[in-house]
């Protein structure tokens, strides 16, 4: 089974990205044939500042490496070293209706934020299909608001197998529920546009400062809580154990127990969980030609198994 996922190297990762998008693909790994790789072409849509889109491709190859991501078993790269992708885009294009792009929220929410609308943004949503297709992907690990281009590419992938032939093999989304939104410290999604995350490889101090600020109501310390509504609670519940979040479930109903006292137990999951991460990316970073070598490899795997499906497509659609 092939579990493909991507993320743009256009910011620091943090939080919502790991247990939305990382997490879930890392531990597919010993579940199939995955490959990963860092959306590079796709960042050009927001990113027009060179040095800034060379240090974040090598920033989320580092950040995928210390979390876990196993090069010898998940095939890892960069967009842009498969340059066929480009080609199947086109390709794709050519059966894409223009409604089903207008009518994807990612493009809209773009738009709203002031980003001007270009034909790179518009087109966003052809490039990603193009991505799953390349490698006849089964099953694509992804946050929720994903969930509408997954719908966009298999609508594609059907259009284009109806029309020139069983080309494309269709796939599915992989959005594990409990983490379908990870929320921020105000309590919307945690997204780097909103300025309300926490990343994963920061300055702990400031994870710290930031975990100590996230919105809570003003129920007073001796009252009860309701664990199911308190952000810091629907954070924590993604480090506990089961057994941790009974114990912290009782607190918050018991009473006589703060979200101060509750923010200071996520901080010590969260540095639980990613001191020993935050090593191995300080041990990579004095190696990063090992990590080249290993998106160098990755990039001549994925370029295998991209030609056979662009010969195909080419084929099928008579330009050779
Ligand atoms: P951002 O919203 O910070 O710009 P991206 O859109 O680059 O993040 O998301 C990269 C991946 O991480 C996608 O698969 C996305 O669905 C997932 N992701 C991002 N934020 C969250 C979140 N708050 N909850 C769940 N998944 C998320
Ligand atoms: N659009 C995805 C995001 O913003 C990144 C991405 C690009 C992707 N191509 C993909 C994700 C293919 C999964 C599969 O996070």
């Amino acid at each position: 089974m092939r579990i493909l996922s991507g993320i743009q190297s256009s910011g620091k990762l943090h939080l919502g990205n790991y247990f939305g998008m990382m997490k879930p693909a890392i531990s597919l790994q010993e579940k199939g044939d995955p490959f990963i790789f860092i959306a590079n072409y796709h960042a050009l849509t927001t990113v027009h500042d060179r040095e800034r889109l060379l240090t974040d491709t090598r920033d989320v190859a580092l950040d995928f490496l210390a979390c876990g991501l196993d090069p010898e078993r998940t095939v890892f790269f960069r967009q842009s070293d498969v340059p066929e992708v480009q080609e199947l885009a086109w390709l794709l294009s050519i059966v894409t209706p223009m409604g089903l792009l207008e009518r994807c929220h990612s493009y809209k929410d773009k738009l709203a934020k002031g980003l001007a609308a270009t034909h790179g943004l518009f087109a966003y949503p052809v490039l990603m299909a193009a991505d799953i297709l390349l490698y006849q992907s089964n099953l694509v690990p992804v946050g929720k608001d994903q969930k509408q281009h997954l719908e966009v590419t298999r609508d594609i992938a059907i259009k284009f197998n109806n029309e020139f032939g069983e080309i494309f093999t269709i796939p599915e989304p992989y959005i594990p529920d409990e983490v379908a939104v990870v929320p921020g410290l105000d309590g919307q999604k945690m997204s780097k546009s909103y300025g309300n995350t926490v990343e994963l490889f920061g300055p702990i101090k400031e994870a710290k400062a930031r975990i100590m600020r996230i919105v809570t109501d003003s129920t007073p310390l001796e009252a009860p809580k309701n664990p199911d509504t308190c952000n810091v609670f629907a954070l924590y519940k993604l480090f506990a154990t089961p057994e941790q979040r009974a114990e912290m479930e009782q607190n918050y109903r018991g009473g006589n127990y703060g979200y101060g006292s509750a923010k200071k137990a996520l901080f010590e999951l969260f540095q639980e969980t990613f001191a020993p991460l935050r090593a191995k990316r300080e041990e990579l970073e004095k190696n990063l030609d090992y990590v080249e070598e290993v998106l160098r490899k990755g990039a001549e795997r994925a370029r295998a198994a991209a030609s056979i499906t662009l010969d195909k497509a080419r084929s099928a659609v008579g330009l050779c």
